[in-house]
């Protein structure tokens, strides 16, 4: 029997797998994907070509570019299952619970990856993150009682999902600035949702059951959804004016403010940075909103919290941005999922071909063993 070993509550500091899809350095406000600055692939590169880089190890040449953008946009299809029980589906719950059910169905005949070759693995993770977005603004435009949009493999994957979900052909510059939210959101450290992913992988589970987990995991509001609640805040204040009593009387109450705080980094979130230059060039009411509201919160989140150093963190230009692109709120959970996709499927590769099934133990805090109790007459044999 281990020894046990009793870790800070969340596991704050914890290492508990060793990875090369990615890093985090909090002090320094910094995070990487395979050794490439995520803030830069974001500025340059397309999605696709993060895509690759996180799925192979290494950034792809203009040839090789070109064939993993082919050979994944022809991987954008729904199994007819899916298409069939949309309805159902989009009726099931709010979207991302719905794409949770949609990416399940879509995997159900998956096997265990332990009866899997290397290639097929590598088939069905490609396959998972191709088919979300398809998902997502299928579930969307049913819940909104229009037909879903069938892909156009001609479309680079952010332009493609912008236009399936939004109904629309997207303007250049929206569908980059989803792009590059994609780009920033591709994987994050040893979060909630990549951890549950590779818990769920390392038991043997099919690569559908560790999709399925992670947008669970992401589901939650400390985690993936707060950028919609960004966007219901900025619209319940309205006006520059009415943002500090707003926020005074949230603090005071002991309310959390959604967009701001983060588990690892003490210094600005990078993605904000980005995120919040993207917005600047989007434009509109509510990124002048946003910049004032973001301005006095940190005043008095520092008044508040002088020691913790409280910070503008991914969620609240997310929320801006997809908002000032034409995504409906409810679908920014959903987007999120789009991206993460990537990074939980390269985890879950990785953990697959390093497996040991993820065990930790827990500490018993309950009553004492009581002894034998007789609730009822012993069974007559
Ligand atoms: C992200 C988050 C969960 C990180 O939490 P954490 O590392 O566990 O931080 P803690 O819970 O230790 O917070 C320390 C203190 O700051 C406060 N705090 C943290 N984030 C806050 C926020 N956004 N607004 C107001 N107060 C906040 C906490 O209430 C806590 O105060 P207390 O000591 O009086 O209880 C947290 O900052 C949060 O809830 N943010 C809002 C939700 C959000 O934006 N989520 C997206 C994350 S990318």
């Amino acid at each position: 029997m281990a020894t046990l070993i009793d870790v800070p509550a969340g596991l704050e500091g914890v290492v508990a797998a060793e990875t090369a899809v990615g890093d985090v350095r909090g002090a320094e406000g910094f995070y990487h994907y395979r050794g490439h600055a995520a803030p830069d692939l974001a500025e340059r590169l397309s999605f696709e070509a993060v895509w690759h880089l996180v799925h192979h190890g290494r950034l792809p040449d203009a040839r090789e570019l070109d064939a993993f953008r082919r050979d994944t946009a022809a991987l954008r299809t729904l199994p007819p299952a899916v298409l069939e029980a949309l309805p159902a589906i989009a009726r099931s719950g709010p979207p991302m619970a719905a794409l949770r059910t949609a990416v399940s169905l879509a995997g159900q005949t998956a096997p265990s990856w332990l009866d899997c070759d290397t290639d097929d693995r590598a088939t069905q993770a490609l396959r998972l993150v191709a088919l979300t977005p398809v998902a997502a603004a299928a579930i969307w435009r049913t819940s909104a009682g229009q037909p879903p949009l069938a892909p156009d493999p001609a479309l680079g994957f952010a332009a493609d999902y912008l236009r399936m979900a939004s109904g629309r052909m997207p303007s250049t510059e929206a569908a980059r600035a989803v792009e590059q939210y994609l780009i920033l959101t591709v994987d994050h450290g040893f979060n909630a949702s990549t951890f549950t992913a590779r818990v769920v992988a390392s038991t043997g589970a099919d690569l559908t059951a560790a999709a399925v987990a992670g947008l669970a995991a992401l589901s939650g509001p400390l985690h993936g959804g707060a950028p919609s609640r960004v966007v219901d805040m900025l619209r319940d204040i309205g006006t520059v004016e009415r943002a500090r009593p707003w926020v005074e009387t949230r603090l005071a109450a002991g309310h959390r403010i959604m967009g701001f705080g983060h588990r690892v980094y003490r210094t600005e979130d990078p993605r904000s940075v980005v995120l919040k230059a993207t917005a600047r060039r989007l434009g509109g009411p509510m990124v002048d909103l946003a910049i004032a509201v973001e301005g006095l919160v940190l005043d008095l989140l520092d008044t508040k919290y002088p020691e913790r150093r409280l910070r503008t963190n991914v969620e609240f230009y997310a929320g801006v941005v997809l908002d000032q692109a034409g995504l409906p709120p409810a679908l920014f959970p959903p987007t999120f999922g789009v991206s993460r996709m990537a990074g939980w499927m390269a985890h879950v590769l990785e953990q697959a071909a390093h497996n040991r099934l993820i065990r930790p133990a827990s500490r018993y805090v309950g009553p004492a063993v009581a002894p034998r109790v007789d609730v009822e007459p012993a069974a007559v044999p």
